[in-house]
């Protein structure tokens, strides 16, 4: 039965992606200035508006002009209105600044058992936006997820989002 399919050569490729990423054991292991960053998130946190998932999660953001801005999530009882702290406060500094780029965030999460296990990993549509930030200025930055077992430092945020849609082949208007 097999022996009467036709001979299909096939050319498939593989390709393996490999993500760099830096893993210290405690905040102490960092340099002074991701330190003050991972506090400023700390802080952050605390701010957080989420009395529905109880999950507060905090990110500081390092201008490159010495600046950190933080921001938190903030939800809403219309669920998908809230905002991931990335982007309250990516999108703030943006705003607030937008011709100086971002050194580095640093990102952290606490439940009611404080801060959470593992460092926390930033949603999908929150790497979209990091992207936009780090291809925008032209510049990669470092990227803190802070965890109780330690802190994961990722060099840009092209590798927390492989294969990423950067908007190649969108009609402009002036084109
Ligand atoms: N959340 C963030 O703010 N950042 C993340 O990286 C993951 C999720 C928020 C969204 C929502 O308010 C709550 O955490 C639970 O998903």
């Amino acid at each position: 039965m097999l022996s009467c399919l036709p001979l299909i050569l096939i050319s498939m490729k593989q390709l393996n992606l490999t993500i760099p990423v830096e893993v210290f054991e405690s905040i102490n292991e960092l340099n002074s200035s991701d330190q003050a960053l991972v506090n400023a998130a700390k802080e952050a946190c605390t701010k957080a508006y989420a009395p529905y998932s109880a999950f507060k999660v905090g990110a500081a953001v390092l201008l490159e002009n010495g600046k950190t801005i933080t921001g938190s999530n903030q939800e809403n009882a219309a669920y998908p209105s809230g905002l991931c702290a990335e982007r309250t406060a990516m999108f703030y500094a943006n705003a607030q600044y937008p011709d100086t780029a971002v050194m580095a965030i640093a990102i952290i999460a606490m439940n009611a058992n404080g801060i959470i296990e593992n460092p926390v990993a930033p949603c999908g549509a929150c790497r979209q936006v990091l992207l936009e930030t780090e291809l925008r200025f032209k510049k990669p930055y470092d990227i803190l997820l802070v965890g109780q077992s330690g802190i994961q430092k990722i060099k840009s945020s092209k590798d927390l989002l492989p294969l990423s849609f950067v908007g190649e082949g969108l009609l402009k208007s002036e084109d």
